[in-house]
């Protein structure tokens, strides 16, 4: 009999869905026309990709000539940061918060070696940005402010509405990661006060390698590339077509469906934690409320989250390590120790990222393997409980 796969890393990528990829095939197929060309092939494609933009817009509360399609979300928040510390000229101030993903962090760090001030913002232990350090952080320099939606280590989600009005009261620009909550939670943006949101497809059933930037009307950056005059200048380089096709449809059924995958994966997700705390010396990270809707983030006290890992991996789990780094070194996650939690029990750390398709049974599945994988390693561990 064929092992039965459960698949609960959606927070590191989602499956393509069978509406997304047939909408795509004839861009790679029929409509392979560049959209830049004047012909009837590219007239077309361009018409389809100007469709996208809208339907884009729309699912966002946002306007077309808001919209510029990028290749992910670690594009976005560069273009986002360092295009608006381009476009300032001289040396200036940032806040952020000490969770960002890398894709933040790592440019908030490099644009310190050019010259920039960075404050990296604490969080409390659930790993919530207070907004009045926000405001308490602004100095005359200050030119940007960059703290993400939702957390993709442990999920907590963050005031960006307040965040968003600080910014916007103080006149600094606001821009905000919300790689993992658009498409898995309701986003109007013509209700917040945000300058820039960066988005990635594959995280809401769409292609891999293509994401878009909002960037609100009136808000001027400088471009990272010199091209062609493609994204409105913004980003040039002939258009990802397929992926932008991909991703405007994704997000148009994604976002239709929120209200019921809300529901149905906060019921998964409180069912899973529900199980694992049951189980001795389990403890849950992020917020117990503020969290999304699909991310379980808990640490295995006394043994190493990479080995649960490889154990489920081995009853066809595929769940993700909360502590190792992307460079796989043996440092926790910075997430992880900016929550507070000491080196061990971060180390024993493992993210379920819940999504589309999962379904009670997959939960029931996880939970009835856990506890003899846990035992087994508790048995075997070095670090076992005192006493
Ligand atoms: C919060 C967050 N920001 C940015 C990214 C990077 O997005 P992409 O993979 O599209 O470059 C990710 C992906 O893991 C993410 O979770």
């Amino acid at each position: 009999m064929k092992q039965k796969q459960v698949y609960m890393d959606h927070g590191a990528t989602t499956p393509v869905r069978e509406e997304v990829l047939e909408a795509i095939l004839p861009f790679f197929r029929e409509q392979y026309g560049n959209p830049s060309s004047l012909h009837a092939q590219g007239r077309e494609v361009r018409h389809a990709v100007d469709q996208a933009r809208e339907v884009t817009a729309k699912a966002l509360g946002a306007g077309p000539d808001e919209i510029f399609f990028t290749s992910g979300g670690t594009e976005s928040n560069n273009l986002a940061l360092r295009g608006s510390a381009k476009k300032r000229g001289s040396a200036g101030h940032i806040i952020t918060s000490s969770i960002e993903h890398h894709a933040v962090y790592d440019v908030c760090r490099d644009l310190e070696k050019e010259g920039h001030k960075v404050t990296y913002l604490p969080v409390d232990r659930y790993g919530l940005v207070n907004p009045n350090e926000v405001e308490a952080a602004i100095t005359p320099d200050t030119f940007i402010i960059s703290i993400m939606a939702a957390n993709n280590e442990v999920g907590t989600l963050q005031p960006v509405d307040q965040i968003g009005a600080i910014a916007k009261k103080h006149n600094i620009l606001f821009h905000t990661d919300a790689v993992q909550v658009v498409g898995q939670l309701p986003l109007d943006l013509s209700k917040l006060d945000v300058d820039f949101l960066s988005l990635s497809a594959h995280k809401f059933n769409g292609p891999k390698g293509i994401g878009a930037i909002y960037k609100r009307k009136g808000v001027r950056i400088d471009p990272l590339y010199r091209g062609g005059g493609q994204e409105r200048k913004l980003r040039p380089g002939t258009e990802n077509v397929p992926g932008i096709i991909g991703l405007s449809r994704a997000l148009e059924l994604s976002v239709n469906e929120i209200p019921e995958k809300k529901k149905l994966l906060e019921g998964l997700r409180d069912q899973l934690i529900q199980g694992l705390l049951k189980i001795e010396d389990v403890v849950l990270n992020g917020h117990p409320e503020l969290r999304l809707p699909g991310n379980v983030n808990v640490s295995f006290k006394y043994i190493e989250g990479e080995s649960v890992l490889l154990s489920l991996d081995l009853q066809g789990i595929a769940a993700s390590s909360g502590s190792a780094c992307s460079s796989g070194s043996l440092e926790p996650s910075h997430v992880l120790s900016a929550i507070g939690l000491d080196h061990q029990t971060s180390h024993g750390s493992i993210r379920f990222s819940l999504g589309r398709g999962n379904t009670e049974e997959d939960v029931e599945y996880v939970l009835k393997n856990i506890p003899p994988i846990v035992d087994k390693l508790r048995r075997i561990s070095p670090l076992r409980k005192p006493g």
